[in-house]
């Protein structure tokens, strides 16, 4: 599966980490399950979700490894979830559904366009309450502007407004959005308990630009991170540490659920690593202290049309390589210790390197990495990929960043990083 396709078949959260899993197991890895007890063995590949949607995948050196080399990367994606109630009231004999914002999104991006709807759905099934993935992979769906006859302040002020503006058209029947999943799934309507559905772009990710230097695609944030290290980590040596590749939920809402970055997921599967390998509380701190992190999420690439809005210096541009990312006021976990580390780690892997900083007077967002530090604290590097129109319905990155930063990943997975006993770290 290359970035295309990954991106094409991961409408949802559910969907990217369903394709995670079968890429790794494809590739030997074996998954385990949160609700029993693990027994690992040495050179063995294994994989954990949580919620569906969040997942760390990792493989063992050996029983007594050193620490524990970390990726992070998020599965969500800016969209519109449908409501539990999904139709509205028709208006002029058209049915709209109910929607609501999930994450930050530039709205206007979704409109005018062709949208379907993907996600999961909780059946009624031979076992019990059991989970299904959906793709109604149609075009289904469209939110229409109003035309400029009719406002023709629309390219001057053109606001907004999730609850009036943003529900799309659905149907002039009476088809009902439940029995066209049940449709989908094979199952009779009443089997269907619940159901977590989100919009999606009927577009596929694509290469345009005069010799395709760009990709232009829906979710490029944070997919294209995700995919970058899942190949890099698929493609690294072995090494002393347990490299272990961490994909997370809900990012683009505050990270605070089940299966976020601000769980004890990551710390609940690092405990259990080191207790299937026997080591002691007391060791198992050690090689946390043996760890790092980094945390990949994409970055602001400089814009043409408006260069002002980037820092004057640290400016990254598309196609100029994978992105360190630091902030003054520590929302990005970056400091000299770990940007030295992840720099030796470039250079030595021969993949160029650029540095992004927040203008100083614009406050930036935060991401991943400061918030798994909360729960495990290892230095950490925020770093990712430049890309224009994040957020929007389709953004753009540059072609070649992707295999810069699998590269990257390949190199950093397999190192053998080391914190020495005086302080000093090799590589
Ligand atoms: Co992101």
């Amino acid at each position: 599966m290359d970035l295309l396709d990954f991106l094409n078949h991961s409408p949802t959260c559910y969907h990217a980490v369903q394709n995670t899993a079968d890429i790794l197991t494809s590739e030997g890895y074996q998954p385990l399950s949160e609700t029993e007890v693990w027994s690992l063995r040495e050179g063995g590949r294994y994989f954990v979700t949580r919620g569906q949607s969040a997942l760390v995948a990792f493989r063992l050196p050996r029983r007594d490894f050193r620490g524990f080399l970390l990726s992070a990367a998020h599965s969500d994606s800016p969209t519109l979830k449908i409501r539990q109630s999904a139709e509205a009231a028709p208006v002029g004999a058209i049915r709209r559904l109910n929607v609501e914002p999930y994450g930050g999104m530039v709205m206007r991006s979704w409109m005018d366009r062709p949208l379907s709807a993907a996600g999961r759905v909780m059946v009624r099934g031979d076992r019990g309450i059991e989970s299904r993935l959906v793709d109604l992979d149609r075009d289904l769906l469209f939110i229409p502007s109003v035309a400029i006859h009719l406002n023709r302040e629309v390219n001057r002020s053109g606001a907004l407004n999730a609850a009036a503006d943003l529900q799309p058209i659905f149907t002039q029947g009476d088809v009902t959005l439940r029995a066209l999943v049940a449709g989908e799934l094979g199952l009779p309507e009443e089997r269907i308990l619940e159901t977590e559905l989100f919009l999606y772009p009927r577009m596929n990710a694509t290469y345009l630009g005069a010799q395709g230097e760009f990709i232009a695609s829906p979710r490029l944030d944070d997919l294209q991170c995700l995919f970058a290290c899942l190949k890099g980590f698929l493609a690294a040596g072995a090494g002393e540490s347990v490299p272990a590749l961490c994909v997370f939920n809900n990012e683009e809402v505050g990270s605070v659920t089940r299966q976020g970055a601000d769980s004890t997921f990551l710390t609940d599967v690092l405990e259990r690593i080191s207790a299937a390998c026997g080591k002691t509380p007391g060791e198992h701190r050690a090689a946390v202290a043996q760890s790092f992190l980094v945390s990949a999420d994409n970055a602001h690439a400089l814009h043409p049309a408006h260069p002002e809005l980037s820092d004057k210096t640290e400016a990254p541009v598309l196609n100029g390589g994978v992105v360190l990312k630091y902030n003054a006021n520590q929302r990005y976990t970056t400091d000299a210790l770990s940007a030295a580390v992840f720099t030796e780690v470039c250079r030595r892997a021969e993949v160029p390197l650029q540095r992004y900083s927040n203008r100083p007077d614009l406050p930036g967002g935060s991401t991943l990495g400061s918030t798994a530090m909360a729960h495990l604290s290892v230095p950490a590097v925020d770093i990712g990929l430049p890309q224009l129109a994040m957020h929007a319905a389709c953004e753009v990155a540059g072609t070649r960043d992707t295999g810069a930063l699998i590269r990257a990943m390949a190199f950093y997975f397999g190192c053998s990083l080391c914190r020495n006993g005086d302080g000093s770290v090799t590589l």
